[in-house]
C-alpha cells in the first residue's frame, strides 16, 4: 500500500500493523492493508498495489509514474494548443 496518509501524509510505515490494519502514527487513522479502505469511512482510501513473491523476491505491480514536463516543454505544449497534462 502507498506509505503516505491520505489525511495529512504522514508515513504510514510508522504506524502500527494489528489485525489486518495499519494506524496513521499521526492522528490514528486506520485502514485495512487489504484493501486500503479506512475503517469506520468507506469512502477514504490507501492506494494498494498488487504483490506478489518470486524467488523470495517481494515484486509489486506500481501504477505508472505520471509525465512531468519541463517549464519549456509546458509553454511549447502550450502554445501548441495542446490540452495541459494536469487536465488529462
Ligand atoms: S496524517 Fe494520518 S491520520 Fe492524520
Amino acid at each position: 500500500m502507498s506509505d503516505v496518509c491520505p489525511h495529512k501524509g504522514a508515513s504510514l510505515s510508522a504506524g502500527l500493523l494489528r489485525n489486518g490494519c495499519i494506524t496513521c502514527p499521526s492522528h490514528v487513522w486506520r485502514f485495512s492493508v487489504v484493501d486500503g479502505v479506512m475503517q469506520g469511512n468507506e469512502y477514504t482510501r490507501v492506494p494498494v498495489y498488487s504483490t506478489r513473491i518470486v524467488d523470495s523476491w517481494l515484486e509489486v505491480d506500481l501504477p505508472p509514474k505520471p509525465m512531468t514536463r519541463t517549464l519549456r516543454e509546458t509553454l511549447l505544449a502550450h502554445a501548441r494548443g495542446e490540452q495541459s497534462m494536469d487536465q488529462t
